[in-house]
């Protein structure tokens, strides 16, 4: 192939990319077999590049020697072809293909490479063990639809930067060897060769940083960045993800919150063609929790939590009177139409909010005889009544009710509601339900330490209109601070920040510091606040988790290229692995005695 040429010719088409407009061109083609049939005297080889598949047709009619080197190509080799593109006899046309009505039939073959048999098919929807496409993860992601996510990926971060330059924002970089930053989370921690007993702590957030570059009068910053948190792992969060970081000067809180829409907005229908209403519902904190039993609702669907306590609190069912006379609440949640479950059905939901933390799970079944229930016998007429209103329920109805404390009632009757939401087909999965969640709590009381810690982080403003509650009434001030949520998942979230002193002090002393404490934990950062800090604010979105939502993944490792383990290793590389005698000195450092190999 290209003998007057001393780099051979690599390809003049992507095999995908073929349309029945290219009949009659000579094309070269590079890329993998994705699978060979031999129908004897014709071999039929599915190549695949990047951009898709394309049928090759070998057989001796078109070349002989394409027609040998064929028979010698397996599954994932990779070949040269040159060939001419042909239409399909209509009765081999395949509709499922976007190359289908085409194909192209071999000149020359030639093979670049050999393949092993591989763990795994190289298609979509293939059902093995996670761990061996981790382990193999290169060839995991030679598969379309991961390839498809990666590209997915790559184009929502190009439109994401061009907005927030667009909007003027200045992309700036921040160290990756740090201090600690206070998001909360254990820090993973580098240890200084040069500064004996020293250390280094990977970014959880480039947040003090950020904070600085406002004072620095950049005014508007973003960054694309890795952070670091050593934390317990779940499907929507890894040791190390990606947070679009932004952070502005001057700017009202509306006008940030209505540009951070525009730019979701924006990257939803630029990438998926979708497009999302504006304004975003706000809910405030308290609203999610009593209302969705979430401060990161799924908003695809109602089956909203009704209190009930006032309701029932005279009443005759002993679970219930403990419950409110105790500070406690009743809570409920109307499945409807779900009168017709079985007794068993019932009792395997009380067995879910038994696992999920309830004391039980109280229900009534509303029929048109009236109200079936084995504490109906409890309750009056007149509370029946009561109960079936605040419920909007009607005969064929199920109302489920959780008597216990508050944080109790959220936590099972939201999983509850989650879960009905699922089993009743209520989720609608080409949805997208935007929100802010709005007025956390600036505060909130550890019961182990006996003391007030900031919910958010130390540098968080209040409400103007909270702000005297700081040092009387701690638990009643609400925060500057906002999350924006998408079905179910926090995808970002932010806040405004204390810029004047008198204001940080006062939030100090609440938390128990001193000043010298304080001092000694972020003084750089207090310090760059005596030259003029601006009024300043801004958010960080989860980028693996908003691939995720629009990817219609369920995991953000299908959306990082070299995820981790739920117990952050990496079974491609092995990392975490051990290190040799002479870095443990270098470093300054001793393994404990019990992890040192005899
Ligand atoms: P926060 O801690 O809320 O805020 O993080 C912002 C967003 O990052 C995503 N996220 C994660 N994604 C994957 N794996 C994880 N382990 C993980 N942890 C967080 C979430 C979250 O909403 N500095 C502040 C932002 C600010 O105040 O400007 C911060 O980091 O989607
Ligand atoms: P008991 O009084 O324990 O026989 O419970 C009667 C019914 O009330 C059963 O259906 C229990 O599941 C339910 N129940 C018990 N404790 C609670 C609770 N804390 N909240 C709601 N229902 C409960």
């Amino acid at each position: 192939m290209a003998a007057d040429n001393k780099e051979p010719l690599m390809r003049t088409a992507q095999c995908g990319r073929l349309r029945e407009s290219d009949i009659g061109r000579e094309v070269v083609l590079s890329g993998w077999v994705q699978r060979r049939r031999d129908l004897g005297g014709v071999i039929f080889l599915d190549l695949r590049d990047r951009s898709g598949v394309v049928q090759v047709v070998c057989s001796g009619e078109f070349g002989e020697a394409a027609f040998a080197a064929a028979d010698l190509v397996r599954n994932e080799y990779v070949i040269r072809v040159r060939g001419d593109v042909v239409a399909r006899d209509p009765d081999t046309v395949n509709p499922n293909l976007e190359t289908g009505t085409i194909e192209v039939r071999a000149r020359e073959v030639e093979l670049i490479n050999r393949a092993k048999p591989t763990p795994f098919p190289i298609e979509d929807g293939i059902d093995i063990d996670e761990s061996v496409r981790l382990r193999y993860r290169y060839l995991d992601l030679r598969r379309p639809e991961m390839q498809r996510t990666f590209i997915l990926r790559h184009r929502a971060l190009q439109q994401v930067r061009r907005f927030l330059d667009r909007h003027g924002f200045l992309e700036i970089e921040t160290p990756m060897l740090t201090r600690r930053t206070p998001e909360g989370a254990r820090d993973y921690l580098v240890p200084s060769r040069v500064h004996a007993g020293h250390f280094y702590a990977l970014p959880q957030s480039p947040q003090l940083f950020k904070q600085l570059l406002m004072v620095s009068g950049f005014e508007r910053y973003f960054q694309i960045v890795r952070c670091f948190r050593d934390e317990d792992l779940r499907a929507d969060r890894q040791p190390e993800f990606t947070q679009i970081d932004i952070e502005m000067s001057f700017m009202p809180l509306r006008e940030f919150q209505d540009l951070m829409e525009q730019m979701m907005a924006d990257l939803f229908q630029e990438l998926l063609g979708v497009s999302v209403p504006r304004p975003f519902r706000r809910i405030s904190y308290g609203e999610a929790m009593l209302r969705y039993g979430s401060d990161k609702p799924d908003l695809r669907f109602g089956l909203e939590i009704r209190e009930v306590t006032e309701r029932v609190k005279q009443c005759g069912f002993r679970v219930f009177q403990s419950a409110v006379q105790s500070g406690g609440a009743v809570r409920a949640l109307n499945a409807k139409g779900c009168g017709r479950w079985s007794r068993k059905e019932i009792d395997d939901l009380g067995a879910l909010a038994g696992k999920l933390g309830a004391k039980g799970l109280a229900w009534m079944i509303i029929t048109d005889e009236g109200v079936k229930s084995p504490i109906a016998k409890f309750f009056s007429e007149e509370e029946l009544r009561g109960i079936q209103e605040d419920l909007d329920a009607e005969s064929g109805d199920l109302l489920l009710f959780v008597a216990d404390r508050a944080e109790v009632c959220v936590e099972v009757l939201g999983q509850l509601r989650q879960h009905l939401g699922r089993r009743l087909n209520l989720i609608d999965d080409a949805a997208f339900a935007f929100a802010w969640i709005t007025d956390f709590p600036l505060f909130s009381y550890d019961e182990e330490e006996k003391r007030w810690v900031a919910e958010h982080h130390p540098f968080t403003m209040p409400r103007w209109e909270d702000l005297e509650l700081m040092e009387t009434d701690p638990g009643r001030v609400r925060a500057q601070a906002y999350d924006m949520v998408l079905n179910g998942y926090e995808i970002g979230g932010g806040s405004l920040r204390i810029y004047r002193r008198d204001i940080q002090e006062a939030m100090f002393r609440t938390l128990g510091f001193t000043v010298e404490e304080a001092r000694e934990k972020f003084g750089f950062l207090l310090e760059a606040f005596e030259y003029g800090a601006p009024p300043h604010g801004g958010m960080a979105f989860g980028f693996d988790r908003i691939i995720m939502l629009m990817a219609g993944k369920s995991s953000i490792r299908e959306c990082i290229a070299f995820p981790k383990t739920a117990s952050a290793s990496c079974l491609l590389t092995g990392a975490p692995s051990e290190i040799a005698p002479e870095q443990w000195e270098e470093l300054h450092i001793q393994p404990r005695p019990a992890v040192v190999k005899k």
